[in-house]
């Protein structure tokens, strides 16, 4: 094969922007032949075969990949139906929409360990995160402390909500802002400082926006070195704060407002502590503005990384087995708060799903859906 011929399903806002960018030629050695949508019109696409049902597309023998831009949920079900089918799989975040889906996920991939299966976290791509990871892999925050993440500028009107009959309900999306916003923030922090231990979450429901799910979240989590840390998001919030920090032993990062700051300790803090004689004195710091490229992420480029995986076997930059730990992440923030407790990690999958089953069951807000502006998708992403 020198060729992939890709396929997209759901051809909704993020559907379209793929399909855009394969259709401009963004991604070498990858023809986008298939499209399908249950809803959205696709005649713009003459020439590619059209579907409805994101099953027939599977089923079409036109492709040999499926990038799944669908509402979370059937990312699950078109997931494992696509490698069922013997096709590569991209997968738009987050994977699956509680951790015992992405196990099914992550599961039917074993029994297919020849195709390709990725997952959408372009922000992996992005400088400041990789500058980030570079300082954090070279040591040069010695141990790491304490880590805060203030994710409050996912600003997201009643239109927004009122766009989808899936968005904002436990059926149709299985959450609010932890599953739509915020995978891509919480991939990045397990990606640079691991998995965390403990989480308490403390989740409002519907606090801003006519919703049954959360859109105001704090957490604390605890990692088993006793590093701890605070997430905190919201789509309430305006103007709203993107403030990602991190404190070690021999400094602090952060990054805001464009800018990655790191202030170092000259002596790191643990043996400063020791030697001092001064009760009041601190170490001597500089002050060091780390540059880096201010491009954004490009979805393209992710979508080049699995089509080169495919043909080439280079390494994936997001394994879709990966994109199960942002999962967990925003299931034990939300079971934490709905059972007033903290979670222990690993989660037990099992117990998360019967909850969120218990919450559709229970479920009595009435969605309302009106048609909205069509929309520049790029505004959407946060800056
Ligand atoms: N990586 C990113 O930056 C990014 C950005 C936006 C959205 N997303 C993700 O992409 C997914 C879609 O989001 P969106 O905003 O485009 O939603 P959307 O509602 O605009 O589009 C989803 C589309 O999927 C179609 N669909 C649903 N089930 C289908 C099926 N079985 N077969 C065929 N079509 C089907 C719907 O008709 C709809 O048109 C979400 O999971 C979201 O989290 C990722």
């Amino acid at each position: 094969m020198t060729t992939v011929r890709l396929g997209i399903i759901g051809m909704g806002n993020i559907g379209r922007h793929h399909a855009d960018y394969l259709l401009a030629g963004k991604v070498n050695r990858a023809v986008l032949t298939a499209v399908a949508d249950a809803v959205a019109p696709l005649d713009r696409y003459t020439g590619l075969e059209r579907f409805k049902e994101g099953e027939e597309l599977l089923r079409s023998g036109q492709v040999d990949a499926v990038l799944i831009a669908t509402p979370h949920y059937q990312h699950t079900s078109l997931g494992i139906a696509a490698l069922g089918q013997g096709l590569h799989v991209l997968v738009e975040k987050p994977i699956s929409v509680h951790k015992a889906d992405a196990d099914r996920l992550i599961a039917a991939h074993a029994e297919h360990p020849d195709r390709v299966f990725a997952a959408m976290f372009q922000l992996r791509t992005e400088p400041r995160y990789l500058k980030i990871r570079r300082l954090l892999d070279a040591g040069e925050l010695g141990e790491v402390t304490r880590v805060s993440w203030i994710i409050t500028d996912w600003y997201r009107t009643e239109a927004y909500y009122a766009s989808g009959g899936w968005r904002a309900t436990w059926k149709g999306e299985g959450g609010g802002v932890l599953l739509n916003q915020c995978p891509h923030n919480l991939d990045i922090l397990q990606w640079l400082c691991g998995m965390p231990a403990r989480v308490r979450g403390f989740c409002q429901l519907g606090r801003f926006h006519d919703i049954e799910v959360e859109d105001n979240v704090t957490a604390y989590f605890e990692w088993s070195s006793g590093a701890t840390g605070v997430f905190i998001t919201s789509t309430g919030e305006a103007p709203g704060t993107n403030r990602f920090e991190i404190a070690g032993t021999r400094g602090r990062l952060v990054l805001e407002n464009h800018r990655l700051l790191f202030t170092r300790n000259e002596t790191p803090m643990t043996d400063f502590s020791r030697a001092a004689t001064s009760g009041f004195a601190k170490p001597d710091v500089w002050h060091v503005e780390i540059p880096f490229d201010t491009v954004p992420a490009h979805h393209s480029t992710l979508t080049q990384n699995f089509v080169d995986a495919i043909l080439d076997g280079t390494p994936l930059i997001v394994p879709g087995a990966e994109g199960s730990r942002s999962v967990e992440l925003a299931n034990a923030m939300l079971y934490s708060s709905l059972e007033e407790k903290t979670v222990h990690l690993p989660l037990d999958g099992a117990a998360y799903e019967r909850r969120l089953g218990s919450l559709i069951e229970q479920s009595r807000h009435e969605k309302k859906v009106r048609a909205v502006a069509a929309e520049d998708l790029s505004r959407s992403f946060n800056r």
